[in-house]
């Protein structure tokens, strides 16, 4: 892992200065990845509270850009109403980049995500992209994965199974609930939380759990690592490459 700190000014913190919150730090975070945005073509953009922050900084260079694949609902609609074009991503062949935040990034840009629920279609869109540039704050930096309970989404009918396979593991699975019932994903399907695990080998790790009949996507990014990440911190923004 190498550490650059931002060449932008702006992106330092001046000595003295208040700390900064951390919805502050996701906006510094969500301006400085307009860097990697590259004029001309469609961006991948991802989904969480940090993606809004980079969704609202895109707004101001909307048009220099054709649009975006976008990675959930709530996203598209963002987008939409900043009158930003998004397009389908079978539309689409290639992207130069894609910006997300994560639950949790490691040393080497493997990550946990998956907090929003919107998981898979953030896999997709890292996966049709050159380049996936991870927007967080340094709370999200860890040694290990599996500090943040570790999202999969589930096909309902096999999420007592998938639970008891994380359980001999020594994981413990629940499944995660909106308003008193399995919260539904934009794919229709339910997503259970998993504590309790120190995922060691993240690129071992989501080969087997993808595997498990039933799994339609588990929220271990290690084949979809991240290769930039811009990491808000008390001093500004610091780039990290994997
Ligand atoms: C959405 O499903 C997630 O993968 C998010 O990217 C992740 O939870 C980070 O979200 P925040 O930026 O809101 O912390």
């Amino acid at each position: 892992m190498t550490h650059i700190n931002s060449s932008n000014p702006a992106n330092f913190i001046s000595p003295g200065a208040p700390p900064l919150t951390q919805d502050q730090l996701k906006t510094l975070v969500g301006q400085a990845a307009l860097q990697y945005v590259v004029p001309g073509e469609i961006v991948g953009v991802g989904t969480g509270s940090t993606v809004n922050k980079f969704i609202d900084a895109l707004a101001t260079m909307k048009d220099q850009i054709k649009g975006a694949v976008s990675s959930s609902v709530a996203s598209t609609e963002r987008l939409l109403a900043l009158g930003i074009p998004v397009f389908d991503s079978n539309e689409v062949s290639h992207l130069s980049v894609y910006i997300d935040g994560a639950d949790e990034i490691d040393g080497h840009g493997n990550m946990v995500k998956g907090g929003g629920a919107a998981l898979t279609r953030e896999k997709i869109v890292a996966a049709q992209s050159a380049k996936f540039v991870c927007i967080a704050d340094e709370s999200k930096l860890v040694q290990t994965l599996g500090k943040f309970p570790l999202p999969v989404e589930v096909i309902p009918m096999a999420t007592q199974r998938v639970m008891a396979q994380f359980a001999a593991k020594g994981g413990t699975a629940n499944v995660r609930l909106k308003d008193g019932k399995p919260l539904v994903t934009d794919n229709g399907q339910h997503i259970i939380d998993v504590t309790g695990l120190q995922i060691a080998d993240p690129l071992a790790f989501e080969a087997e759990v993808s595997q498990w009949p039933g799994v339609v996507t588990v929220g271990v990014f290690a084949f979809q690592r991240a290769q930039v990440c811009l990491l808000g911190t008390a001093t500004g923004v610091k780039t990290l490459t994997f």
